[in-house]
């Protein structure tokens, strides 16, 4: 069983794709990180997020930056945004992400994209999605645990201006698949939408 979970930024896609991999017991690929890595790697190599040449160079990124923590910050987030439009840096990680799809035994995946272009064939497919002041207020939890101290109005513009990119690239924009099943978490805690996520992969959500 192939299962794709998509959806924007600080949607909880992340944390229902984790759960519903232990549960089913199916391996899963965060695949916004390898686009964190490809925007951390451009950083490193000095050179420009917006030019297509320089971004494709840093998808050769060695394969340990997967582990780095500094991945996970928003300002990385914000690279990988910038990355993420440009057509020859989503190809160069296409395989990657398909040769994972198609391991013997299924798989979880979750990102923008793999409902409609990793993974079309896959089943089930959610779309996870919230409201932007949602989905801020867990951000804003997040990373004053971890001791950053942004402002939610901050949080919230960030999220619009990631959001915007994300939707309107013109390469595997982010959008739910014509088959996809939409799960808005704004108003559900983490047991309630990890529970309604299995409702929807046994086939059993209303
Ligand atoms: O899920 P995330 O926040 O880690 O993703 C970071 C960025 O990577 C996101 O803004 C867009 C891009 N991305 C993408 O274009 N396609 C994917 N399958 C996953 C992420």
């Amino acid at each position: 069983m192939i299962i794709a979970v998509d959806g924007p930024t600080a949607s909880g896609k992340g944390t229902i794709s984790k759960a519903l991999a232990a549960h089913y017991g199916l391996p899963h690929l965060d695949t916004g990180l390898l686009y964190r890595a490809v925007g951390w790697q451009c950083a490193v190599i000095g050179g420009d997020p917006d030019d297509p040449t320089t971004a494709l160079a840093a998808t050769s990124f060695p394969d340990d930056l997967l582990l780095e923590e500094r991945l996970r910050t928003e300002a990385t987030g914000g690279l990988a945004s910038r990355v993420s439009v440009h057509p020859a840096v989503r190809q160069a990680l296409y395989d990657r992400q398909r040769a994972f799809a198609l391991q013997p035994g299924g798989a979880v995946l979750d990102g923008r994209d793999i409902g409609t272009v990793i993974a079309p064939e896959a089943a089930p497919k959610l779309f996870v999605t919230a409201s932007v002041e949602a989905r801020a207020q867990r951000r804003w939890h997040e990373m004053h645990a971890r001791g950053e101290a942004p402002t939610l109005a901050e949080i919230e513009d960030d999220l619009r201006r990631r959001d915007e990119r994300d939707r309107n690239r013109t390469a595997a924009p982010l959008m739910p698949a014509p088959d996809a099943y939409v799960l808005d978490t704004s108003m559900l805690d983490r047991a309630a939408a990890i529970s309604a996520a299995i409702a929807v992969v046994d086939g059993t959500a209303g």
